[in-house]
């Protein structure tokens, strides 16, 4: 079972005891998707949706929880699906689910572990993440890591009452140096 160690934060599987707490944040609009579309899912088609991720490529689930080193606290979910049936790269997605653990550098190390989690596990040369324009945390969390912005998709997301552009970004292998393991 994978468990990705950064400085200040792990990656793991979900488990079932991290599985209500993670589907209430589903359901909190506000919280997880206010550059996001949202819908409302059931208990059972949530825990499908993590079950699925756990083999399916394209699967949109949660793939790991963010978890706080210090004082163990699960803070947020990462997960990664592909988006294309012939293009080969994989988009990233994350969610830090607990404000009061946002703006602490978390988001940034979890996608950065999931980055070079994929480049180490997968044969792929491009990691990709896709987000609202007006997404700031999200964008300068990716260009932190090295990601950068390749275009902008006019109208491509419906959310909030109307059309919203979104910015592709992409890293390849070349541009993301081996990770160090955590000191
Ligand atoms: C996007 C998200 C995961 C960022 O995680 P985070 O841990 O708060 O971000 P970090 O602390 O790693 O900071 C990443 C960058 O965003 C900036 N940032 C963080 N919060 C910010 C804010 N409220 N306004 C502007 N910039 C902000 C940081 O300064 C940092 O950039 P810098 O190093 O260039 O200064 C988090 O805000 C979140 O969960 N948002 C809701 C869900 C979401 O939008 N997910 C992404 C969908 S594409």
């Amino acid at each position: 079972m994978a468990l990705l160690e950064g400085p200040s934060v792990r990656l793991r599987p979900p488990e079932a005891r991290d599985l209500e707490g993670i589907f209430a944040w589903y359901n909190d609009a506000e919280l997880v998707a206010p550059y996001d579309r949202f819908a409302v899912d059931t208990f059972d088609e949530f825990v499908r949706s993590v079950e699925e991720a756990r083999s399916a490529p394209v699967a949109l689930g949660p793939r790991f929880v963010v978890e706080t080193r210090a004082s163990p606290e699960v803070v947020g979910v990462v997960g990664h699906y592909r988006p294309h049936p012939v293009l080969e790269f994989v988009d990233v997605w994350y969610v830090l689910g607990k404000p009061a653990a946002r703006g602490r550098g978390y988001g940034r190390e979890a996608v950065g572990l999931l980055t070079d989690h994929l480049f180490a596990t997968e044969t792929l040369e491009r990691v990709g993440a896709t987000c609202d324009v007006e997404n700031v945390p999200s964008y300068r969390l990716l260009e932190g890591l090295g990601f950068r912005r390749e275009g902008t998709l006019r109208s491509a997301l419906y959310h909030h009452g109307r059309w919203h552009d979104v910015h592709v970004y992409g890293i390849t292998r070349a541009e993301r140096p081996p990770a160090r393991p955590p000191g």
